[in-house]
């Protein structure tokens, strides 16, 4: 099966094409990357690509309770352990750099964080906070040019930091509702200057991040997920969004940046994502292309055959399969996933799922 063929994404060779997507879990300690952690991402080493959870590039991005951060020395010291157990293992990783943007609750965050967004317009609804349960969500603070140019250069620094920790790339969540998807977004994004009222403005935040990422560690080591159409954390599809994506593809594509990841949560209740979109995303993106959600292995092979991506990534399917590639391989059964504890610390639902193919 072409699932299990090897693959060049850049300079670097994976096993198969099974990506593991990113999954926040909640499991950092004071947002330092645990023994556990290592554990849990070693389990799952046999996928072609893991992808970490999302991991904040400054304090102004950890947002939720519970994740880990790449701004401290002692994060990087983390992260080493956790690259150096996946390594070992023979596996490849990529972190994804998440900056949750309004998406955040000062509970959950340092005291002298911000909770920033490029308009101030609060999230609906709440958020799980560990020290007083769910909080409604502040109204971010508008960011200023300045706050704008500190959040490029915070993803540069996190970005090298990442790298010397080991980890073989990043990924920059420009998806699901966070800071860049705010920025994106005419929902979120109402600013009146340069970053904002135009296709165009909207796209200048990501594409300077992009930019300054790919100078301090080169576009082989950068990827990028984007979930046009998406509606997690009240976003909305809007008017000129196909046209507005497919600039910002040639962007991209001018930085070598190394794959393109798209989201559909379609198979978790939110809206289908037109096929046509990522058709024509696939086309104008020139480097690697990732397709994920709801994928089983069937779904995965018939989207590599035909040429509908390069790379597929299972979400759920790994935190309860840490064997996952095994499994498909063997064609064992694929276990569920126990809901309750996709955020809980510990290593309940974490670490103790069994491995069903004999090693
Ligand atoms: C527990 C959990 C945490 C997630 N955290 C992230 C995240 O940090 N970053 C991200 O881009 N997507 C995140 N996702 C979305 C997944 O990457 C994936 O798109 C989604 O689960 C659909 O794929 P699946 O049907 O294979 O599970 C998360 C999903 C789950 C279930």
């Amino acid at each position: 099966m072409k699932l299990f063929s090897s693959y060049s994404l850049g300079k670097i060779s994976l096993n198969n094409r099974v990506v593991m997507a990113p999954m926040t879990r909640c499991r950092a300690v004071d947002n330092i990357p645990t023994d556990l952690m290592a554990t849990y991402y070693a389990q799952r080493a046999s996928a072609g690509l893991i992808i970490t959870e999302g991991v904040a590039p400054s304090k102004n991005g950890l947002g939720y309770a519970r994740i880990p951060g790449v701004y401290s020395s002692e994060q990087v010291e983390g992260w080493k352990k956790v690259t150096s157990a996946v390594h070992e293992e023979g596996g490849k990783i990529f972190m994804q750099l998440m900056h949750t943007g309004r998406v955040s609750h000062p509970l959950n965050m340092t005291s002298d964080a911000r909770v920033l967004a490029p308009s101030a317009i609060a999230l609906s609804g709440e958020m799980y906070t560990d020290a007083e349960g769910n909080q409604p969500y502040p109204v971010p603070e508008e960011m200023t040019i300045e706050d704008i140019k500190e959040a490029v250069q915070e993803f540069v620094m996190a970005s090298k930091n990442a790298v010397e920790s080991g980890m073989d790339g990043i990924e920059l969540h420009a998806a699901n509702g966070y800071l860049i998807n705010q920025f994106l977004s005419p929902v979120t994004n109402q600013r009146t200057d340069e970053y904002g009222g135009s296709p165009e403005n909207r796209n200048r935040f990501a594409i300077e991040v992009a930019k300054g990422v790919v100078e301090a560690i080169g576009g082989d080591k950068v990827g990028i997920r984007v979930s046009p159409y998406g509606v997690f954390n009240d976003l909305a599809p809007f008017e000129g969004i196909d046209e507005q994506y497919l600039a910002f593809v040639d962007a991209l594509n001018e930085l070598d940046l190394v794959y393109l990841h798209i989201v559909d949560h379609s198979a978790m209740g939110a809206p289908e994502v037109p096929k046509s979109i990522k058709e024509k995303l696939k086309s104008a993106f020139k480097n690697t292309f990732i397709a994920s959600g709801g994928l089983d292995k069937e779904k995965a092979e018939a989207i590599l055959e035909a040429e509908e991506g390069d790379l597929v990534a299972f979400g759920r399917p790994f935190i309860s399969n840490p064997d996952l590639v095994d499994r498909f391989k063997e064609n064992a059964d694929i276990a569920s996933p126990d809901f309750d504890t996709f955020y809980t610390p510990g290593e309940k639902g974490y670490t103790d799922y069994k491995v069903a193919v004999a090693q």
